[in-house]
């Protein structure tokens, strides 16, 4: 069994709700656990990723960037990083703004960097923009067109109001995409293999 942890902050619940629609993309699949992990808990324990094969970091978009309390987790692992005890583990990054854009790469990016400076594999969200298939876009899987992560956008309602079908289709997605890429990593089959299960 293979552990994903999905480490993410949300002040208002819509990352959170986000963060649940990706484990069950992950927990569809046999052989996969996912875990949902609040920025704050992980804060005071940095060493719980450890017990984790992959690693999903979640935020929602502040001005640009990744929230305070999500950087004061990866912040936290400050530790780790000198001992580069996270190496060769799979990791990817989802954000949920208001806006379309709304800066939503830059978020994407600060994660990115920091899951390569602990030499994590990063996995991106290679799902083709279903609106350019005759899906309306509202229902389209990655209607926003964000492929190094998934991007979600929510509007003032509550969290269970608040996305369109098409985002909330697309994080099952990313979570189950990121599970099977886990899987293919750790049965060791090769690339070609793997280009091969895609298609
Ligand atoms: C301090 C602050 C900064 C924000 N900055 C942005 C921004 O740069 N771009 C954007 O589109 N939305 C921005 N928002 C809106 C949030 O990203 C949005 O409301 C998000 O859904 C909040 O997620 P949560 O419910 O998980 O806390 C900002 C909100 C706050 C409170």
């Amino acid at each position: 069994m293979k552990s994903v942890a999905i480490l993410y902050h949300s002040a208002h619940g819509h990352t959170e709700h986000i963060a649940q629609c990706i484990r069950e993309g992950l927990s569809g699949l046999a052989g996969i656990q996912a875990e949902l992990l609040q920025a704050q808990q992980l804060a005071a324990a940095p060493d719980e990723l450890l017990h984790h094969d992959g690693l999903i970091l979640g935020s929602p978009t502040y001005l640009g960037g990744v929230s305070a309390p999500l950087k004061a987790a990866m912040d936290a692992t400050g530790g780790l990083w000198r001992s580069q005890r996270l190496r060769g583990r799979l990791a990817a990054g989802f954000t949920v703004s208001a806006l379309p854009a709304g800066d939503k790469q830059s978020t994407l990016l600060s994660m990115f960097t920091f899951c390569m400076q602990h030499g994590m594999l990063w996995v991106g969200n290679p799902i083709l923009p279903e609106q350019h298939l005759g899906v309306p876009y509202e229902e389209a899987a990655n209607r926003l067109g964000s492929w190094s992560g998934l991007m979600a956008q929510a509007d003032k309602a509550s969290p269970g109001h608040a996305f369109v079908p098409g985002d909330i289709k697309t994080a099952r997605m990313f979570g189950r995409h990121f599970g099977e890429t886990l899987l293919r990593l750790h049965a060791g089959t090769s690339v070609a293999q793997q280009l091969e299960h895609a298609r």
